[in-house]
């Protein structure tokens, strides 16, 4: 069988490309690892740019976001016990960002998919891609057949798309020195939980406490998102939904304990914080997009958003090859992706530094901390910096 691209990985960025190749008349197929309830059951962002919200509706994804998301005009931060407003609207001119949930986003995709009469391939297994150095390449896959037996099935494409995530194949099958990893762990992860509890306040709270880094986040009016800072042994098992909110509540100011509604957990799980990039982003026929080709810690909420942008590039790429036979996006696709992902990579980085508590910089460092806090609530320049990397910087920045 032949198809113009083949997409590895249905999560947000594999869907998004589909989504936007299929508008353009261009044939893609895609094949997932996973089955659909998997891949919707993976909780994890909640907060969308502008230029996602706007390739969203470009995709013709966004009617239920616009109807059923939250738009929010600004957050806060809490530090030494109060809180501060980062008031992204004024700050930005204007701008503001979507509270809306990964899942509900890769739904609106799949909906789409199933409404154009597209289909994935769900459950595939030995997934593996080849001769992509050369302009034929192919990717190989099977799928379960009748009686426990296994169907091989073969795809020569004219590109493939590697959206496959961190732990995907297609940077994995990119021979060892023809790419570059850039990597920092933390020494921390998150824990979350989500529960139909209404939110503790209308906007998010980030929190940096003595006790270490909390997040009050939200996915509706009566469902919440909220994550604490947590040791990177910690098993989930360990921590009863009583002892997550006994933490919560320790980490919060008055008003918002007194505030916080408390309910069982729909889903409870621990993130560990990791900055990855991979370079370049293409090698020959095929394109790594999304958390295949980089990963940044949760708490700059960028992470989405950068799948997003670099499907944006890669979709206007393919078109412009199918169209017009230009191949100058293919050529600056990497380039174009990798400017984009190092200010989020750095301003993640700085967010995360900033707001978590540290095993070993209790002393100067932890002082540098304060001082920066205090600089960046006081500071027109200092917020004004803050507020534009959280909304999302355009998708040509720098390029005039
Ligand atoms: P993925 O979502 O990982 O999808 C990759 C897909 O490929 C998966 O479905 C996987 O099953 C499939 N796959 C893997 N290997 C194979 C294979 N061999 N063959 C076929 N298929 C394969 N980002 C934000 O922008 N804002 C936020 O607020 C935010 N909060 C977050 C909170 C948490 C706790 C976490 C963990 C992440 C958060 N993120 C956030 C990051 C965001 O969730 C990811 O960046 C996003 O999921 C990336 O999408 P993706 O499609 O590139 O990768
Ligand atoms: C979330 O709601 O999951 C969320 C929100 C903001 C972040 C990270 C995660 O910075």
């Amino acid at each position: 069988m032949r198809t113009q691209v083949v997409i590895i990985g249905a999560g947000p960025s594999g869907l998004l490309l589909g989504q936007l190749l299929f508008k353009a008349g261009i044939d893609a197929v895609i094949i997932e690892r996973q089955s659909p309830d998997y891949v919707l059951g993976r909780i994890r962002a909640g907060v969308l740019e502008q230029v996602c919200v706007d390739l969203l509706d470009e995709a013709g994804v966004g009617t239920r976001m616009h109807a059923e998301g939250l738009v929010h005009g600004g957050f806060e931060m809490l530090f030494k016990g109060a809180r501060h407003r980062i008031d992204l609207q004024r700050l930005t001119g204007g701008k503001t960002v979507m509270v809306y949930g990964q899942t509900e986003v890769t739904r609106d995709l799949m909906q789409a998919r199933t409404e154009a009469g597209l289909s994935t391939v769900y459950s595939a297994s030995s997934v593996s891609v080849h001769d992509f150095a050369s302009k034929n390449p192919v990717v190989r896959y099977q799928i379960d057949g009748p009686q426990g037996s296994k169907m091989q099935h073969e795809l020569q494409c004219d590109f493939i798309a590697g959206c496959d995530g961190f732990y995907g194949v297609c940077r994995s099958s990119v021979p060892e020195q023809a790419v570059a990893h850039y990597e920092k762990i933390y020494p921390f992860g998150w824990l979350g939980i989500l529960a139909d509890v209404p939110p503790v306040s209308d906007e998010l709270i980030y929190a940096n406490t003595e006790r270490g880094f909390a997040l009050c986040s939200m996915r509706s009016e009566s469902r919440s998102r909220y994550y604490v800072q947590c040791n990177l042994n910690d098993k989930v098992e360990q921590w009863s939904d009583d002892a997550f909110w006994d933490e919560l509540r320790k980490r919060l100011d008055p008003p918002a304990r007194e505030q916080l509604v408390t309910g069982p957990s729909i889903e409870k799980s621990i993130a560990p914080l990791r900055s990855f990039v991979a370079e370049p982003m293409r090698f020959g026929s095929m394109f790594l997009a999304g958390d295949a080709a980089h990963i940044v810690p949760p708490t700059g909420a960028k992470g989405l958003n950068l799948a997003a942008s670099d499907v944006k590039y890669l979709s206007s790429a393919l078109i412009e090859h199918y169209r017009e036979k230009s191949d100058a996006g293919i050529d600056r696709y990497s380039e174009r992706c990798l400017r984009r992902v190092w200010k989020a990579e750095r301003f993640s980085w700085w967010f995360t530094s900033l707001m978590h508590r540290f095993p070993d910089t209790a002393g100067f460092g932890q002082k540098v901390q304060e001082a920066e806090l205090d600089y960046l609530i006081h500071s027109q320049a200092a917020s004004l910096s803050l507020a534009e990397n959280y909304v999302g910087l355009p998708l040509d920045f720098g390029d005039r």
